[in-house]
């Protein structure tokens, strides 16, 4: 048996692509989609903000036809909203709790069609935390696939206290958490991190001790060398060439080139591994980077994507308000 003391519509409004191709070309707006079935190890959560990551447009591009979900799908793997209803086996959430997190759980075998850009949603118990008290919905909204993506990676390549690390794309969404994640919960001895010119001074406020400008020098022909390389830019042929001997590099470009030793890994969503963060985020040592013009409306969706695609985004951009 479910439980809810207040009435869900059994229709709601979203974001909807039926077919493959750009964003600006096939997401659609639908106002009476139903409102997706709860299942009972589920909690049915009020979508307050959603968070964008590349992998919305990808799929939505068609680029995994192997391990995606058939169409139509409402896109979206980011949320942070209030649980309005609880799965039967749902132990550790009621009513009412504030929550966020990644949704799916292994995020290219066949991911929700229920996406996060929509009213409502629906995710299991395990993939949620409470929101971090200190944080807003819209930050919030911003961490759970980045997050879990930068420490996920950085525990795969062994990262210890005192070990350097060079982090490829700092400016981005994961970026911006590895760089945090290295210094202040891995306890990374030099944080070094690549950008273009304007985006520097992020970097250092985010407690990188070396930011490199792209736009002038090579990473790999520095004369220093790094215990880890976290690239998630797809620049593992390039980043081999810059660790010590025995280093690791670990990049996280789903598709193209990777040269040994360097290896790939995809995020597993974990609401546990969330709550092991948030002390992080309460006091203050992880941050949330939002884009300056990273907050979009949800009419505004399209233009959230194509801003997007141009892989120019300064840490997250996210939807809000939903309606
Ligand atoms: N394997 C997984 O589980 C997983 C999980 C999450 C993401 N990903 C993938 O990882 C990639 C990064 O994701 P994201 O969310 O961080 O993307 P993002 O936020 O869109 O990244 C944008 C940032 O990339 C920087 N950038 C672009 N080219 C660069 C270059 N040549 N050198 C240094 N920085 C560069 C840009 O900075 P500038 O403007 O300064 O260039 C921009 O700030 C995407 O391909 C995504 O699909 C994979």
């Amino acid at each position: 048996m479910e439980s809810s003391s207040c009435s869900i519509p059994s229709k709601m409004k979203a974001w909807v692509y039926s077919q493959h191709g750009k964003p600006a070309d096939v997401l659609k707006f639908e106002s009476s989609r139903d409102v997706p079935r709860l299942k009972e190890d589920q909690v049915l959560i009020k979508v307050v903000a959603a968070g964008l990551n590349p992998v919305d447009f990808k799929r939505m591009l068609g680029v995994f036809p192997d391990s995606d979900s058939p169409l139509p799908s409402v896109p979206g793997y980011d949320v942070c909203g209030v649980v309005l209803k609880v799965g039967s086996q749902v132990r550790s959430l009621k009513e009412g709790d504030e929550v966020y997190g990644n949704i799916n759980e292994k995020g290219l075998d066949h991911p929700k069609t229920s996406g996060t850009l929509a009213e409502f949603t629906v995710a299991e118990e395990n993939l949620l935390a409470l929101k971090p008290r200190n944080l807003g919905f819209v930050e919030a909204a911003s961490i759970p696939l980045a997050i879990g993506t930068a420490y996920q990676g950085l525990e795969k390549t062994g990262l210890s206290s005192g070990q350097s690390i060079l982090v490829l794309g700092g400016a981005g969404g994961v970026g911006t958490m590895v760089i945090q994640l290295a210094k202040h919960v891995f306890g990374a001895s030099k944080v070094a991190a690549t950008s273009s010119s304007a985006k520097l001074e992020l970097l250092k406020s985010l407690g990188a001790d070396l930011a490199i400008d792209y736009t002038k020098d090579n990473f790999e022909d520095l004369p220093e060398k790094f215990d880890v390389i976290y690239d998630t830019v797809g620049q593992s042929e390039r980043a081999v060439k810059a660790i010590k001997e025995g280093g690791k590099v670990v990049t996280i470009e789903p598709v193209g080139e990777l040269a040994e030793p360097a290896f790939r890994f995809i995020l597993t969503s974990s609401g546990a591994m969330l709550e092991k963060l948030n002390p992080f985020l309460e006091n203050g040592e992880v941050k949330p980077v939002i884009d300056p013009r990273g907050t979009f409306s949800f009419s505004q969706a399209p233009e959230a994507f194509s801003y997007l695609e141009t892989g120019r985004v300064t840490g997250k951009i996210v939807i809000h308000p939903i309606p």
